[in-house]
C-alpha cells in the first residue's frame, strides 16, 4: 500500500546528506570532547565547529548557547532556569500565551506551585497575540515572557520583535520556543531581541535527542542539571559530537535550501486548503493564510454542520496510508481536545474533529492530491451532515 507521511511537525524523516555527516563521529571521530588527548582535541574542535555553524545561522555568538536533549528540555531549562536565578528579585510573574507547546505550558504550571503568578495571554481567532494584550498583561513584577514563535498546531507566527520591545520595557526577559520555526522560515535572535530561544534538530530533518537553548550573554542563568563543567558550566554531561555535527548539517541545509523550499510548501499549502474549501461546505481553517509556517494546514470541521469523530477520520486516514494527526504529538492519544485549538475559540466538538496536515522536503504534489482526496471522501462517508431547516418552506 502507498504511505504518505503527512507529519513533519511531530518529526521529520533525517536527510541522507545529514546522516552521511554524522557517520565518522560514531567510529572513528569517537573521543570525549572533554578529553586532553589527540581524540578528545578531535572530537572538541568537531563540537565547536559544529555550534560556530548553528550560532551564525541563528545570529548569536557561539558562547551563547549550549546543547540539550532537544526542544523539551531548553524550553525547561529555560523557564526554571530564570526563575531560579532570579528568585530573589522580587518579580515572580511569569507570562505566557495560551497556544504554548506542552513543554512550556507544564513548565510555567510547575513553577506556579512553586510560588510564580502566571498569566496565559489570549490570541486571536488565527491565533495571533496582541502587542497590547501583552502591554496590559506585564508588569514591574514580570520576570519572563514566553511566546512560541510558530505555532506547532495551527502554525501561526509571532511578530517577535514588537513582543520583545513589549517585555524589555516592562524589564522583563523574553524567551521564545523557535522548535518548528528556526530552519523553515529566518528566525535570528539578533534581529528579533530574543533574550532565550528554544531549538530542536529532529524538526529539520536532524537527529532526534539534540536541541540547543540559546541564553543572551550576560543573563543570569541557574543550570538544571549539576555534573561536569561541560557546556560552559550550563549543561554538564558528555557531549554527543554525532549529534552536534548532524544537527548542524540539518541547520545549514534547511537554511540555504529555505528560500525555494518556502515557494514549494506554501504551493502545496495552497493546493491543499483550496480542494478542501472548494468540496467540504462546513471545513474551518485553523492556520492563518498569511503570517504562518508555509508547512502547516491545520482544518477543523464545524459540528455545527457536520457531526463527526475526529479520531475516526484520522484512523480511517490511516488505514488508506496517509499519516496525519489532530494536534500536537505529544497529545495524541489524550481525549483532552487540544488548548491551541481551543484558544482560537472553537466548541469542544469542533476543536475534536481537527486534522492537522504537516509537510515537509519529501513531500510531492501528488502526495498532497491523494490525502485531500482521501480526506474529502472520508469527511462526505463518515461525517452526517445536519439538516439545514429553512424557515420559509
Ligand atoms: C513547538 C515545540 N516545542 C517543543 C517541542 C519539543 O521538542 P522535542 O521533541 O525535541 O523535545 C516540540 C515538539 O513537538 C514543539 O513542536
Amino acid at each position: 500500500m502507498r504511505r504518505i507521511y503527512l507529519d513533519y511537525t511531530a518529526t521529520t524523516p533525517m536527510d541522507k546528506r545529514v546522516v552521511q555527516a554524522m557517520t565518522p563521529f560514531f567510529t572513528d571521530t569517537f573521543g570525549n570532547a572533554s578529553s586532553i588527548h589527540s581524540f578528545g582535541r578531535e572530537a572538541k574542535a568537531a563540537l565547536e565547529t559544529a555550534r560556530e555553524s548553528i550560532a551564525s545561522l541563528i545570529g548569536a555568538r557561539p558562547s551563547e548557547f549550549f546543547f540539550t536533549s532537544g526542544g523539551t528540555e531548553s524550553d525547561n531549562s529555560a523557564l526554571t532556569g530564570i526563575a531560579i536565578a532570579h528568585s530573589g528579585s522580587g518579580r515572580k510573574h511569569i507570562v505566557i500565551s495560551s497556544i504554548e507547546h506542552h513543554a512550556v505550558l507544564h513548565a510555567a504550571k510547575n513553577l506556579e506551585q512553586k510560588g510564580f503568578d502566571v498569566t496565559l495571554l489570549p490570541v486571536d481567532g488565527h491565533g495571533f497575540v496582541s502587542p497590547d494584550e501583552l502591554r496590559k498583561a506585564v508588569s514591574a513584577r514580570t520576570l519572563l515572557v514566553s511566546i512560541i514563535h510558530a505555532n506547532n498546531e495551527i502554525g501561526s507566527t509571532q511578530e517577535l520583535k514588537t513582543l520583545a520591545s513589549v517585555v524589555h520595557s516592562a524589564g522583563a526577559f523574553f524567551h521564545t520556543d523557535a522548535v518548528q520555526s528556526f530552519g523553515k522560515i529566518p528566525f535570528s535572535v539578533a534581529e528579533s531581541d530574543i533574550d532565550l530561544a528554544s531549538f530542536t534538530a529532529h524538526k529539520i530533518y536532524g537527529p532526534k535527542g539534540i536541541g540547543a537553548l540559546y541564553v543572551r550573554r550576560g543573563i543570569e542563568f541557574e543550570p538544571t542539571f549539576h555534573g561536569g563543567s561541560q557546556e560552559r558550566n550550563r549543561r554538564p554531561g558528555t557531549e554527543s559530537v554525532p549529534l552536534a555535527v548532524g544537527f548542524a548539517k540539518a541547520a545549514e541545509l534547511s537554511v540555504q535550501e529555505m528560500p525555494e523550499e518556502l515557494d514549494r510548501l506554501n504551493s502545496l499549502n495552497r493546493l491543499l486548503r483550496k480542494r478542501i474549501g472548494d468540496e467540504i461546505g462546513g471545513a474551518i481553517f485553523n492556520s492563518p493564510g498569511d503570517r504562518a509556517l508555509p508547512n502547516i494546514l491545520s482544518v477543523s470541521i464545524d459540528s455545527s454542520e457536520i457531526e463527526i469523530d475526529g479520531e475516526a477520520l484520522i484512523i480511517n486516514m490511516d488505514l488508506e496510508g496517509i499519516a496525519v494527526t489532530s494536534g500536537s504529538a505529544c497529545s495524541s492519544g489524550s481525549l483532552q481536545p487540544s488548548h491551541v485549538i481551543k484558544a482560537l475559540g472553537r466548541d469542544d466538538r469542533t476543536t475534536k474533529a481537527t486534522v492537522r496536515f504537516s509537510f515537509g522536503r519529501f513531500t510531492s504534489e501528488e502526495d498532497v492530491q491523494f490525502a485531500a482526496d482521501s480526506f474529502i471522501r472520508l469527511v462526505n462517508r463518515i461525517g452526517k451532515r445536519k439538516k439545514i431547516i429553512s424557515l420559509s418552506s
